[in-house]
């Protein structure tokens, strides 16, 4: 029965294992962009480009990403054909009016003071900017034609606020000094100005899968089995107190876990100040309390034959019930704002068709074993 615990943490390792290195290196995007040759994460901002450069016509499609300070805010991309930084770029502007329709703007950024809607110095198409509402994120699409040869420069920014329709001035943190880079049209590729900058939107994105990894393992994988441990195993009177201390650390190890991983996202929810998860984050808050009053349960639990055992038998079942339900459905919550590779979702949801199958399964051996005691007692001639 040990080797049960033991299996379920080489399964938790290997989860991690295989999860982490191609997580963090995805590049982030909503859902809706999959026909772009190239996506690249960008080196700051935790913003993502997709693009797609058509050599034979000049033309460069892009999608970019980004999530702005605030839900009133702005997002911004653009090409500076004559110099690394902002002045003198073509940008172009997505933000979301406060009737939740979306506003894509071209503007001649020829200073910090003198920006210009209109044309720009290459002709840009086909543009529109759409909200995600799953992360608060904005994705500008467009189509730009002759943005230049080879290596073009190119910046990005964020900001807090829209005011009569122009970008009120971003925040000067490294992060929003740092947002310019090249693109390089000939292959395919871009290269971040500043590679420090780098792994500080890696950094985050790092953090994030932590969290959901920790998560993953503690709420939405070994409490289940914990579990069904203690729900079925316990029928067998061979198994009888092999399975209450196999119930006991798989909890125990889920708590541990599920507290780093409640930590993290504690962490992560004081740092992405104007994006809130608020189902996510209050789920989170209630499991935790719930699972802390579970390993009050294991403290205060009567004796098997006290009369009180009899209640506290039904508040440790519905709490762990609570967190069972609770916990799966923010591991989804979870994954919709990660938004990982479509595999991860499906991975975890055949991990818990099989649980639910294996769940199924004990069920119905359980009640076959219980029948048949009944019926051999009752065939025995009571004296
Ligand atoms: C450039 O060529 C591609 C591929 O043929 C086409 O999809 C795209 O619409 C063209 N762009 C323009 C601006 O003609
Ligand atoms: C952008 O603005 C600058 C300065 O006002 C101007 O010299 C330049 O011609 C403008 N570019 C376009 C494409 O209008
Ligand atoms: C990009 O490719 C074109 C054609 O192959 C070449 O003429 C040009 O020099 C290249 N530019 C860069 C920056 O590599």
């Amino acid at each position: 029965m040990a080797s049960l615990l033991q299996i379920s943490q080489l399964f938790s390792l290997l989860f991690l294992l295989t999860l982490s290195p191609s997580l963090s290196s995805t590049c982030t995007s909503p859902k809706l962009i999959s026909s772009y040759q190239t996506c690249t994460q960008l080196s700051s901002l935790s913003s993502s480009l997709h693009f797609t450069y058509n050599r034979l016509n000049k033309s460069l499609s892009i999608a970019f990403t980004a999530t702005p300070p605030s839900p009133s805010g702005w997002v911004a991309w653009g090409i500076n054909p004559t110099s690394t930084g902002m002045a003198g770029t073509q940008a172009i502007l997505g933000y979301r009016n406060s009737d939740g329709t979306m506003s894509v703007k071209t503007l001649n950024i020829s200073s910090y003071s003198d920006l210009v809607e209109g044309k720009l110095s290459f002709d840009v198409s086909d543009k529109r900017a759409v909200f995600n509402s799953g992360d608060g994120s904005i994705t500008i699409f467009a189509t730009v034609q002759n943005p230049g040869d080879g290596k073009i420069n190119h910046v990005w920014q964020v900001g807090p606020s829209v005011s009569k329709g122009f970008p009120d001035k971003h925040d000067f943190k490294p992060e929003n000094l740092a947002s310019k880079g090249s693109l390089d049209l000939n292959g395919s590729g871009q290269s971040g100005s500043s590679s420090s900058d780098t792994s500080s939107s890696n950094d985050a994105t790092k953090k994030r899968n932590i969290h959901g990894i920790l998560n993953a393992i503690s709420w939405g994988l070994l409490f289940p089995i914990g579990a069904i441990i203690a729900r079925y195993l316990r029928t067998f009177e061979s198994a009888d107190p092999v399975w209450f201390y196999v119930h006991v650390s798989c909890q125990i190890s889920g708590y541990a876990i599920g507290v780093a991983g409640w930590a993290t996202g504690l962490q992560l929810g004081s740092k992405s100040v104007g994006i809130v998860y608020t189902s996510h984050r209050y789920i989170g808050i209630a499991l935790f309390a719930l699972a802390t009053l579970q390993i009050f349960a294991l403290f205060l639990r009567p004796k098997k034959e006290h009369k009180l055992r009899f209640y506290w038998n039904i508040y440790h079942h519905s709490v762990g019930y609570a967190i069972l339900t609770l916990g799966i459905i923010n591991v989804f919550k979870g994954l919709n704002i990660l938004d990982p590779e479509k595999k991860w979702k499906s991975t975890y949801v055949s991990i818990l068709i099989v649980l639910g199958a294996i769940a199924v399964l004990l069920e119905l051996f359980t009640w076959i074993v219980v029948w048949r005691r009944r019926s051999s007692r009752s065939t025995k001639p009571y004296a």
